[in-house]
């Protein structure tokens, strides 16, 4: 499996993302994962499922790695959520996470969003839930993540969703430089700028969401919203080179040097899934996926917009992500 060096680290290429993995399905499917041979978890506290997958961890990074592997082996990742971004509270969040997920640390600890909520705040109903990012900044939390690295809790950082302008915001102060940006991206959100920004600030893109969310919540979803699996060119491709859409989706992320993290609870899928990173497309289908004229974010971020508050999905996105 190719994999990518970080200040600490190589991630592999592919991983298991866990969001939407939900009501028991999260501790087979980590367990039947590892079988497989992912070595990347992809996790977040907001997912609800960190203790299930601490189920799957536990006996695998047990006592004298009773279950057979080596801690060091593995990439797992996880964030911040949107009510910790106070300084104060970052520490105490990422121990929750590692507690949950019985580890000692990350590998990669993220911003989930850069939005903020109040600290008593799961997930915003108004306006008055929001803090704005003048009132509590992107690098002071940064200051606080770069602790928990010093403190041994973690060992690299990076941010998720964050626009060039917010990712300049961490650069232009930090001591420790993210390492990553997760964000969505698949061919029809092929985030060519924001990419070539990553590669000039030697910082990783991780490629959420790689095969379009299918499985997406109803308050991400419009009637309108297309779907990868039903594109022309890209049934055309698949069928060129004898794969099924799933796969040349995830080689197309993984040749074009993002790292890809699709989620599935289905051992066959998962199974296919980890092998398409191993695949090579010809540079004519790379630029004709790259150049698909249907460009759309699944995963919107209107949801962070509410009368009164502070956030716009706009200026989340920056001007790169207009589309
Ligand atoms: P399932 O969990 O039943 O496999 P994303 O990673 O973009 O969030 O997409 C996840 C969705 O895609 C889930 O509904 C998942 O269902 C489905 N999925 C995962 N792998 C594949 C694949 N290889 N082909 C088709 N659908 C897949």
């Amino acid at each position: 499996m190719k994999s990518y060096s970080f200040p600490q680290g190589e991630m592999p290429a592919v991983g298991l993302g866990t969001w939407k993995m939900e009501d028991g399905a999260a501790t087979p499917a980590v367990t039947k994962a590892i079988e497989l041979g992912y070595r990347y978890f992809d996790c977040a506290p907001i997912y609800m499922n960190e203790p299930e997958i601490g189920e799957a961890f536990g006996p695998v990074f047990g006592p004298a790695f009773a279950g057979g592997h080596d801690r060091a082996d593995f990439w797992i990742t996880s964030k911040l959520w949107c009510n910790r971004h106070r300084p104060d509270l970052v520490e105490g969040a990422l121990k929750q996470t590692l507690s949950d997920l019985k580890l000692d640390y990350l590998d990669l600890f993220m911003i989930h969003w850069p939005v903020v909520f109040r600290h008593d705040v799961h997930r915003p109903e108004s306006g008055q839930d929001f803090i704005s990012l003048e009132d509590q900044p992107l690098v002071d939390t940064w200051a606080a993540m770069e602790d928990c690295v010093t403190a041994g809790l973690c060992r690299n950082l990076g941010v998720c969703n964050f626009s060039i302008a917010n990712m300049q915001q961490i650069l232009d102060s930090c001591k420790i430089k993210p390492s990553a940006n997760q964000v969505e991206c698949h061919p029809f959100l092929n985030q060519r700028v924001l990419i070539d920004f990553c590669k000039a600030n030697d910082i990783h893109l991780i490629a959420y969401s790689p095969l379009g969310s299918g499985d997406r919540p109803e308050r991400m979803r419009a009637e309108a919203d297309p779907n990868l699996f039903e594109d022309e060119l890209l049934k055309d491709l698949a069928s060129q080179n004898n794969v099924t859409v799933g796969e040349l989706l995830l080689a197309w992320a993984v040749c074009r040097g993002t790292v890809a993290i699709p989620k599935s609870t289905n051992p066959t899928r998962l199974a296919q899934n980890l092998a398409a990173g191993q695949l090579q497309l010809s540079e004519t289908d790379m630029a004709a996926i790259e150049s698909l004229e249907t460009q759309y974010r699944f995963v919107h971020g209107k949801f962070w917009e509410h009368p009164g508050g502070p956030y716009t999905a706009d200026a989340i996105w920056g001007e790169e992500g207009k589309l």
